[in-house]
C-alpha cells in the first residue's frame, strides 16, 4: 500500500534509542517476568494517565478478564452489558470470565454505546455494565456510571483504544488497556494494564494477574489463594511500552491535528457523514460512514490507500454470542452503522499531504 491504513515503524525510529537501551539491561539482568522493568511502567502509566495505580497484563482482554473476575462476574447467570459496536475481544472477554455478554445500541453520531439503551436493557440477570470508550472517543461516561451506581452494578470500562483521553478511574473502580501494536500506546506484540485508584484493588488484581497466588517468598507464593489465571506482562514488552509512553501524549496530538484535517475536507461532503467527536477524543481510528462503502474502499485500494473496517458485524450478531438471544433487526443503529463505516489511514507521523491525498480521493470518487 502507498499509504497504509496504519504504520508502526516511525514510532519505533524515533524512540530506538530508549528501547535499544531498556533491552540491553534485560538481556544483562536475564530476569523476564515481573521484574523492574514492568515496576517502572506501571508507576510511570498511573502517573501519565493520572490514576492511582497501573497493573500491567497481557493483553486488553485478559484486562478485562481480570476485572471481572475480581468484581465477582464469573457465571453465566450474570450478564454483563456491553456495546454492540466494538472489538469482539470485549464480548469474548466477558464470555472467557464465566459470564454471559448481552449487548446495548449506539448513537448513530458518535457510534459510542447509547447510554439509555444501556440503562433499558438493565434486567434481573445484569451483573455489570462494559462501556467501551472506542475510536478514542470517551463514551458518555458520567451518565453511565450513575446509571450503575442507582442500579447497584459494577462498572468496568474499555478503554482499549482511548489511552489518555481523560481520567476514566474518576468514574469507576476498573479501566482496561489494550497495547495491541497498532494502540496508541502499542507494544511488540500483546499487552494490556488495568488502571484504578483503590490500593486494595490493585493488591487483589496483581494477585489474579499472577495465578492466584500469594506474594511474600515461599511457600505462599506457590499456592493459588483465589482463581486467578496468567495475565503478567512480559518485561521485553515493557522495554518498548517504557520508550514509548513519554511520547504518548505528543503523539495523540498529532492523531488530532490529522484528524482535524479530515474533518475541514470531508465535513458535509457529498455521500459521507464524518462521525461527531469530542475535544477530548485521542483519535485512535478516524472513522466515516459512507455510501457505497465496499465500492468506496475497493476504489482506494486500487490507488493505494489502504482502509479497514472497525466493526464489520456487530457483536450480537456473532455465532459465539448466541446466549444473548439478540437477533438480527434487535440493534438497528449497529447493524447500519456496520454497513457503512470506513476507517481510513491514521497514524501519528502520517504527513499532512498524504491525509490530503486520502480526503481528496474520497472527494474524486463521490464526484463522479
Ligand atoms: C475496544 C477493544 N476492546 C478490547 C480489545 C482487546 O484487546 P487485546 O487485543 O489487547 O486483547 C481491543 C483490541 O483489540 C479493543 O479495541
Amino acid at each position: 500500500m502507498r499509504i497504509p491504513i496504519v504504520n508502526l515503524k516511525p514510532s519505533l525510529a524515533e524512540t530506538r534509542v530508549e528501547w535499544e537501551r531498556n533491552l540491553a539491561g534485560l538481556m544483562e539482568r536475564g530476569f523476564f517476568i515481573l521484574g523492574p522493568e514492568l515496576a517502572r511502567f506501571e508507576e510511570e502509566l498511573a502517573r501519565t494517565l493520572c490514576a492511582g495505580f497501573a497493573i500491567g497484563v497481557s493483553s486488553g482482554s485478559t484486562a478485562i478478564e481480570v476485572c471481572l473476575r475480581d468484581a465477582g462476574i464469573t457465571e453465566g447467570k450474570q450478564e454483563v452489558i456491553t456495546s454492540a459496536m466494538t472489538a469482539p475481544f470485549t464480548g469474548v472477554s466477558i464470555a472467557a470470565a464465566g459470564a454471559t455478554p448481552r449487548f446495548a445500541d449506539i448513537d448513530p453520531e458518535t457510534l459510542q454505546v447509547d447510554a439509555n439503551d444501556l440503562g433499558n436493557r438493565i434486567g434481573k440477570k445484569t451483573a455489570a455494565l462494559l462501556p467501551v470508550h472506542l475510536y478514542g472517543q470517551p463514551c458518555d461516561i458520567g451518565r453511565i456510571a450513575r446509571i450503575a451506581k442507582a442500579s447497584r452494578l459494577k462498572l468496568i470500562q474499555d478503554a482499549c483504544q482511548s489511552h489518555g483521553a481523560m481520567p476514566f478511574t474518576k468514574y469507576g473502580d476498573y479501566v482496561a488497556l489494550s497495547f495491541y501494536p497498532t494502540k496508541n500506546l502499542g507494544c511488540l506484540g500483546d499487552g494490556g494494564a488495568i488502571l484504578t485508584d483503590k490500593p486494595a484493588v490493585a493488591k487483589r488484581l496483581r494477585q489474579i494477574r499472577d495465578g492466584g497466588r500469594g506474594s511474600g517468598g515461599l511457600p505462599r507464593n506457590q499456592i493459588a489463594f483465589v482463581k486467578g489465571i496468567n495475565a503478567r506482562l512480559d518485561e521485553l514488552q515493557c522495554c518498548y511500552l517504557n520508550a514509548f509512553l513519554p511520547q504518548l501524549h505528543r503523539w495523540n496530538a498529532q492523531r488530532r491535528q490529522l484528524a482535524r484535517v479530515y474533518d475541514e475536507m470531508l465535513g458535509g461532503a457529498k455521500g459521507i457523514q464524518v462521525l461527531r467527536r469530542s475535544p477530548e477524543s485521542v483519535c485512535h481510528l478516524y472513522v466515516i460512514r459512507a455510501e457505497r462503502r465496499d465500492k468506496l474502499r475497493d476504489y482506494l485500494t486500487k490507488l493505494g490507500i489502504g482502509t479497514g473496517i472497525h466493526y464489520p458485524v456487530p457483536l450480537h450478531l456473532h455465532p459465539a454470542f448466541a446466549a444473548a438471544k439478540q437477533k438480527k433487526g434487535d440493534l438497528p443503529h449497529a447493524e447500519k452503522a456496520a454497513r457503512e463505516i470506513l476507517s481510513l489511514p491514521l497514524w501519528p507521523q502520517l504527513p499532512e499531504q498524504q491525509v490530503r491525498e486520502v480526503a481528496e480521493a474520497v472527494l474524486r470518487f463521490y464526484d463522479s
